[in-house]
């Protein structure tokens, strides 16, 4: 994750300047890049040759070079930077950055810094607690630094309490952290296979490639630091992959790669297949090595199984599987066969007529071919094609999930699997016929036609109920239903599926005679029935997308206020403007509205980042819950009479007792504080949560 940052580390006059040594080593390890720039007292604690040792560059400390009088430029090492670190800071340095006393190279170098800034202080416990200090503190976090809290603990004038700097380690681990925020792959889990795969002959020899697994490491690596979880199934290899999101599985042969491959692959949103698979294997092993015969030796082979066309097989709508294609001629045709033949989503094709490419080097130049087009890319680094390949598997993803997918002719398309009921058993002794004709039309208009522009395969729909339950009746075609409407997502790698949005709508006045057909036009609503249903609709493809992508429902959003602004002129008390808050209308009213946005933000942390995560990390995607309840509760705070609020914690209430009953009491407290002040009425279900020591 730090890997090539340069980090400008600035050092102050501090008896824990002696740290500051441990943290150059610690951040060149992880492979950063260290410009040290120290106070003039910080030399009394710690030697510039210590540390231009540890970074491998002149520390800076003077605005001028003593001996050559060149300008040592704070300008330039402001636009150098990824970041700055200030470790440890004095009181007098703090001072100094908070008011813009610029009489030292640090302070210079700060005020130019176009990055951003993490401010260790290390002071004595009275310095540290100084409302002067406290002030400056607070002022330095007010322009967006990041002040590393100092901890506690012996301090040099031997008193105990607050003003250590923090350890050197948590620096790191905080700087990594900052920067793996945005990590636009959290929440999935990809496949990937690397190296060669070795088909024993004998126990001495074997039919392998020269694979060396760089390409599929670096695969590994690059989805690792964009926050994914990673499977890396790799054949025999001298490399090692230390990140911690990668679970790594050793085989040796084809078909253990087979094995682990299709064991993985069904949790996983993608696989990446950059394997070099032994295509045959000998059919028979022999247990003893073979004897050098006098004449020649036929060696009689079987097929292997081939992993990407098995997994092609077995993918299904929401995963993404990408090949690799080694090629000596031919490259460009004979890629496009191996795509469509396995059933990828796209295929690199790299060639060993192209110099610096293919196996064992550590650069490739590779050619990305999809169905409808390909990218040729200049010859780069593996962990630069790493980039180019794992951006283009993700924008697969966005593409999908945002649904921008333009629609490929598929007439019949649908976007929901709704299960459609309608119950008369309140207006029985009447005309039954009419009831069964209405479930039927009802039934073939949500599920037959096609809502939105965008593709949808079979297993993409959205899982959703409509039932309605018919309140009153007359012979001339006039009803009045209640409708129960609800949908749910599934929760990835997992076969589970959560509530998206339910909610019980008491009254809808319309009529219909038998044999009517349903029919409704968006910009022309005359009909309350189909006007409702659209809404609703709408409402559920809506809300599906911002679970998926934050804010990614707005067009179908916007579409569901059009029609309940339309259609107050149908006579329907569930579409009267201010008449209620919790009427159809006031629900799409609040959930559109500027105040609520966060709450939009929440559906997409709550589902997309907490549930997602949640099934590999219960503690990770718990605490994107929480921060989704936090977003909640900001909502709530500036719209507390939005209906919507309180009915997400009722029809989440299971989830949500069942998800915080094993968690930190800190969760605890926070979550149903907050639950408690949105929906007072679910207390007990809330104490549940207080009382529950699963943890
Ligand atoms: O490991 P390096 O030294 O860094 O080298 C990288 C690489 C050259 C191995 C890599 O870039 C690459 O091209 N990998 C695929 C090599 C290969 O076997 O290509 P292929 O054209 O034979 O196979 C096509 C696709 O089917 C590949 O995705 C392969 O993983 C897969 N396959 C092939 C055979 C088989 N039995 N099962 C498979 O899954």
């Amino acid at each position: 994750m730090l890997e090539g940052k340069k980090i400008v580390l600035g050092v102050t006059g501090s008896i824990a300047a002696y740290k500051a040594a441990l943290l150059v080593r610690l951040l060149v390890k992880e492979g950063a890049e260290v410009q040290v720039v120290m106070t003039p007292s910080a030399k009394e604690f710690i030697t510039p040759l210590t540390l231009s040792t540890l970074s491998g560059r002149p520390v800076l400390c003077d605005f001028f070079n003593s001996g050559s009088g060149a300008w040592n430029s704070h300008v330039e090492l402001g636009l150098w930077a990824d970041a700055m670190i200030v470790a440890p800071a004095t009181a007098s340095t703090l001072g100094k950055m908070a008011g813009g006393v610029a009489d030292n190279l640090l302070v210079t170098t700060y005020l130019s810094m176009k990055a951003p800034v993490f401010i260790a202080p290390a002071m004595d416990l009275d310095m540290y607690s100084h409302p002067s200090t406290v002030r400056n503190v607070e002022i330095l976090k007010g322009f967006g630094n990041h002040v590393i809290e100092a901890a506690e603990g012996e301090l040099a004038s031997h008193l105990n309490g607050k003003g250590r700097m923090e350890e050197p380690h948590n620096i790191v681990a905080r700087l990594k952290e900052f920067f793996s925020v945005g990590e636009d792959m959290k929440g999935m889990k990809i496949l990937v296979t690397a190296g060669p795969t070795y088909e024993k002959i004998d126990p001495v020899r074997f039919v392998g490639n020269y694979s060396s697994g760089k390409m599929g490491f670096s695969i590994a690596e690059e989805c690792a630091s964009r926050g994914a979880d990673v499977v890396l199934v790799s054949g025999p290899v001298s490399l090692d992959c230390k990140h911690p999101a990668i679970k790594r599985v050793d085989v040796e042969s084809a078909r253990e790669m087979y094995d682990a491959a299709m064991a993985e692959f069904p949790s996983c949103d993608a696989a990446v297949l950059s394997a070099a698979v032994a295509d045959y294997r000998p059919a028979v092993q022999a247990t003893e090595k073979m004897k050098r015969n006098s004449g020649a030796m036929t060696l009689e082979l079987e097929a292997n199984p081939d992993i990407a066309a098995a997994l092609g097989k077995v993918k299904t709508g929401r995963q993404r599987l990408v090949g690799f294609a080694l090629e000596t001629c031919n490259g460009e045709e004979n890629a496009i066969a191996k795509l469509e033949k396995k059933n990828l989503d796209f295929i690199v094709l790299n060639s060993l007529e192209d110099k610096g490419a293919g196996f064992g080097c550590d650069t490739n130049k590779v050619t990305i071919l999809t169905r409808e087009g390909k990218s040729e890319y200049p010859l780069k680094s593996k962990k630069e094609v790493a980039k180019d390949i794992v951006q283009r598997l993700f924008r697969l993803f966005v593409l999908f999930f945002l649904l921008l997918l333009p629609l490929q002719a598929s007439a019949d398309g649908e976007e929901l699997k709704a299960v459609v009921s309608l119950n008369a058993s309140k207006v029985q002794g009447t005309n039954s016929e009419v009831f069964k004709q209405l479930e039927e039309a009802l039934d073939e208009f949500i599920n037959n036609r096609k809502w939105t522009s965008n593709t949808y395969e079979e297993v993409e729909r959205i899982d959703c109920n409509f039932s309605f339950v018919v309140n009153s009746y007359s012979n001339d075609g006039s009803f009045d239903c209640s409708l129960m409407v609800q949908s749910s997502r599934p929760i990835f790698g997992s076969s589970y599926s959560s509530t998206a949005f339910k909610y019980e709508d008491k009254s809808i006045k319309f009529s219909y005679q038998q044999f009517d057909r349903l029919e409704f036009i968006e910009e022309n609503l005359d009909n309350n029935l189909t006007a409702v249903v659209a809404f609703y609709i709408y409402l559920i493809i809506g809300m599906d997308m911002d679970t998926m992508g934050e804010l990614g429902g707005s067009e179908f959003l916007n579409r569901a206020l059009n029609i309940a602004n339309n259609s107050q002129n149908l006579g329907d008390a569930g579409w009267k403007a201010g008449s209620s808050n919790n009427n159809r209308y006031s629900i799409i009213d609040d959930y559109m509205n500027g105040a609520m946005e966060p709450i939009r933000k929440m559906m997409y942390k709550y589902h997309r980042l907490g549930l997602d995560t949640m099934f590999k990390d219960a503690a990770g995607g718990r605490k994107e819950i929480t921060e989704g309840v936090a977003l909640m509760k900001k909502a709530y705070e500036d719209r507390p009479l939005a209906y919507f609020t309180k009915l997400f914690t009722e029809y989440k209430v299971d989830e949500i007792v069942n998800i915080y009953s094993k968690c930190t009491s800190d969760e605890k407290k926070s979550v149903v504080e907050t639950l408690s002040n949105i929906n007072p009425s679910l207390s007990s279900e809330w104490d549940k949560i207080t009382k529950n020591n699963n943890y």
